[in-house]
């Protein structure tokens, strides 16, 4: 099977916050957010897997930030590892300051999404090579990520997570 790249997958998406995306305090609603970040995420997992995809588990989102009505928002979305059928998509959120256009780091999102025939059957998806020294460095924390999110899930038992194991020193 062809190996492939982070860089492959990069998806972006660029928002406005309008009146209908805000919460009770005038700053940008976490569902809608939500919503858009599940959508990019979706399209970089379906191109690098070629194949449909559903969200398996959303496994972080941080809130750093406020955004306010009006903001610009540029999402991007890239898959950082792929395991068998599941990849981990991860999904960094930017606000561009509207004078100076400058960008600043909102919000960043771990999704895991699945590779799906149109059955629901799963099936094996490429594998990923990272670049970048940040690209790589997703990549080997990914591991760890996804034993969490198995074992949360009862997935995985507590003590088959190596990965966790090792970073606790346990
Ligand atoms: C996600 C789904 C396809 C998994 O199906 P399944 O029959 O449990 O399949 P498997 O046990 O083979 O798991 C498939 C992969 O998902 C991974 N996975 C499942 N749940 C996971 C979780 N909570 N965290 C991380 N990975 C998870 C498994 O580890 C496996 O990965 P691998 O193939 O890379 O080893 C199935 O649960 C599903 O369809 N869920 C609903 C998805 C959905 O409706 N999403 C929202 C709308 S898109």
């Amino acid at each position: 099977m062809e190996k492939r790249h982070p860089q492959d997958s990069i998806s972006t998406s660029t928002k406005v916050v309008l009146p209908n995306d805000t919460n009770t305090i005038g700053k940008l609603f976490g569902g809608s957010l939500l919503a858009w970040i599940d959508e990019i995420a979706a399209v970089a997992a379906h191109r690098h897997s070629g194949s449909l995809v559903v969200t398996a588990a959303i496994n972080n989102v941080s809130f750093t930030k406020p955004v306010d009505l009006g903001a610009i928002v540029t999402l991007s979305a890239k898959v950082s590892r792929a395991f068998g059928s599941s990849m981990e998509v991860i999904i960094d959120v930017f606000i561009e300051d509207l004078v100076t256009g400058e960008k600043t780091s909102s919000n960043q999102a771990i999704l895991t999404f699945v590779a799906v025939d149109r059955n629901g059957a799963t099936y094996k998806v490429p594998e990923i090579t990272p670049e970048t020294d940040e690209e790589k460095e997703r990549y080997v924390a990914a591991l760890r990520r996804r034993q969490l999110s198995l074992v949360i899930a009862g997935r995985m038992k507590p003590d088959e997570a190596t990965e966790l194991k090792a970073l606790f020193g346990m």
